[in-house]
């Protein structure tokens, strides 16, 4: 209990990066507005960061040529700030641009939740974990899940070179929540340095710092191929059903 309180005093802000075209799922449509269980996938993953009350605003990065966003913007409960930005060329502009925004609301020591529009079935269960975990972190981290799978390492011609040690190997999945002036700083440097980073993490890690690893649920899947949207309707269907 003392540690909720310790955390109700400080803000959280979620970014939510919605520019991509999604190339492995071969649809017309971007990934994130694929229907899933009568909804686009993108309202889930939103729906859930508006719904939480932790959260104080939701920034969503949309590409320029999006035609379909105003749609879902007048499906979400306006019950907080709602603010949309023009994404970029990678995920990692998109949420660059979605920082630089936030800067108009959030002060540099609040929290920012970096939240894949792609991954709609986050639970406030696990949003609930992260910001207890890393309420008193002095860096911040990310939701994780560890490899299950035996890894084998490639060569060229598709022959494996190698069985590589999991024992310390980990998915990174989203949210990922870090201090938006040092999330800021340290993805702008990694940028600027040509890293195109995949996720926050790793512009942290490459200004030195060692985000924490919190396990998450291994449902909180990304819609990547076109079977996840199967596997992703299963999973909020089972939720509906159980509660
Ligand atoms: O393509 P990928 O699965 O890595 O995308 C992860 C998330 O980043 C998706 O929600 C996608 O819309 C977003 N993204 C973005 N801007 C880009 C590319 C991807 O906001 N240029």
């Amino acid at each position: 209990m003392e540690r909720r309180n310790a955390v109700s005093s400080v803000r959280h802000w979620a970014l939510v990066p919605a520019a991509g075209i999604g190339k492995r799922m071969g649809s017309a449509i971007p990934k994130q507005y694929l229907p899933l269980a009568g909804r686009p996938v993108i309202a889930h993953s939103l729906a859930t960061l508006m719904d939480y009350p932790r959260i104080a605003g939701v920034v969503v990065a949309i590409s320029a040529e999006d035609e379909r966003w105003p749609m879902i913007a007048t499906e979400l409960t306006a019950a907080k700030p709602l603010r949309v930005v023009t994404g970029g060329a990678e995920r990692c502009h998109s949420v660059l641009n979605g920082l630089e925004a936030l800067h108009a609301w959030a002060a540099p020591s609040d929290w920012v939740l970096v939240h894949d529009a792609a991954r709609p079935c986050l639970t406030a269960g696990d949003l609930d974990r992260l910001l207890v975990e890393l309420a008193n972190d002095p860096v911040g981290g990310l939701l994780a899940i560890p490899v299950r799978d035996t890894l084998k390492q490639a060569d060229a011609a598709g022959r494996i070179m190698a069985t590589v040690d999991r024992s310390h190997l980990w998915h990174a999945l989203t949210p990922q929540m870090f201090r938006l002036g040092i999330l800021h700083e340290t993805l702008r440097a990694a940028l600027a340095r040509g890293l195109l980073v995949t996720d926050e993490a790793a512009a942290m890690e490459a200004a030195g710092y060692a985000p924490r690893l919190i396990e998450g649920r291994a449902d909180n899947l990304k819609i990547t191929r076109p079977e996840d949207l199967a596997l992703a309707e299963f999973y909020l269907a089972h939720r509906a059903a159980t509660g």
